[in-house]
């Protein structure tokens, strides 16, 4: 297994250079495009630490994001929004009444946006809402804040702290452990472009669907492999990272009681972790400390939690700058 240690990374241009023009996916970049905004986050973060003014301090400047979430959020609202402002850019927040079609259309909200500000950040339910969005604005650029789907920029943030963590990420194992849900689509669709074989331990029916599951073995690069495991115990030993996520995800809250007694043997707790070996702890958050993840593992010397949450800022700076910015 590769040692931990922080990479050294190039200085980036701070100008456009991903070909997309929205993210609604990781699948949108390619695997050498996902590695260049890693490791412009991580240039950035040094900068940052280094208190240096830096090199995409005015990459969005003239340029308004607008941050629409149909859902709640702590960790992406504040970190797109500290993103777009130490990008030189400002932000707006349509109220959540907007309610995207019900009281007007999808397309017509992003018509009119489109009018306004040169990016929207969108947290929604089905992907289809945003695919929709990003469709009938075309001059926007569209980036995925969670979908029941998909949740890529928690994927970029959690990629760049593999990468921190080890240096090279290929070939190293995450064992994702419980529900096989948005987190885990996205966190396995970078981790196998980038040629890191995953582990999901779910139990029946919590699984990826076949269609994700093909799509997954469609994009592994670098002898990249994907293995659906029913035993947390299996998945986890000889991993470089275990990760959980809650049981029940927003939305889901009325099966919550049958969740709790299903995930059960899935909790990640010290005896997990110790059959994982060296493995370091991670979790999106929020978490429902007790059930997925016991508050040892939380809490314990192996927990990357925190360094995971931060690095959703210099992902998604990373993210932006490269998306929507312009040549200094
Ligand atoms: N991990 C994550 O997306 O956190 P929030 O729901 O608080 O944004």
């Amino acid at each position: 297994m590769p040692s931990r240690a922080t990479r050294t990374v190039r200085t980036p241009a701070a100008s456009r250079s991903l070909r997309t023009q929205h993210f609604v996916s990781l699948l949108d970049l390619s695997p050498a495009e996902l590695a260049d905004v890693l490791t412009a986050g991580l240039a950035l973060k040094k900068e940052r630490a280094r208190g240096v003014r830096s090199y995409g301090a005015t990459a969005l400047a003239g340029q308004h994001v607008a941050l629409l979430f149909e859902k709640p959020s702590l960790r992406t609202r504040c970190t797109f929004e500290i993103a777009v402002r130490e990008l030189g850019g400002d932000v707006i927040a349509p109220p959540q009444d907007v309610a995207m079609g019900e009281r007007e259309p999808i397309a017509d909200v992003a018509r009119n946006l489109e009018r306004w500000v040169s990016g929207v950040v969108i947290r929604t339910f089905a992907q289809d809402r945003l695919v929709e969005f990003a469709t009938a604005a075309p001059r926007l650029h569209v980036v995925n804040a969670l979908t029941d789907e998909e949740h890529p920029c928690q994927a970029l943030a959690d990629l760049l702290t593999l990468r921190e963590q080890f240096g090279e990420v290929q070939g190293l194992t995450v064992a994702f452990v419980g529900d096989g849900n948005n987190v885990a689509a996205s966190l396995a669709q970078g981790a196998l472009m980038l040629g890191m074989h995953v582990r999901l331990a779910t139990p029946v029916g919590y699984e990826f669907s076949d269609e994700i599951a093909a799509q997954l073995r469609g994009v592994a690069r670098q002898g990249a492999t994907l293995e659906v495991m029913r035993d947390p115990k299996a998945a986890v030993t000889g991993a470089s990272a275990v990760y959980t996520d809650a049981w029940t995800s927003m939305g889901q809250e009325a099966e919550a009681q049958q969740r709790r007694k299903v995930f059960a043997p899935f909790q990640v707790n010290e005896a997990l972790m110790q059959a994982a070996g060296d493995a370091v702890f991670m979790h999106c958050l929020p978490a429902h400390r007790g059930e997925e993840a016991t508050d040892e593992v939380m809490d314990g010397p192996s927990s990357i939690i925190f360094d995971q949450a931060e690095n959703r800022l210099h992902a998604q700076k990373a993210l932006l700058m490269l998306l929507m910015g312009r040549s200094q």
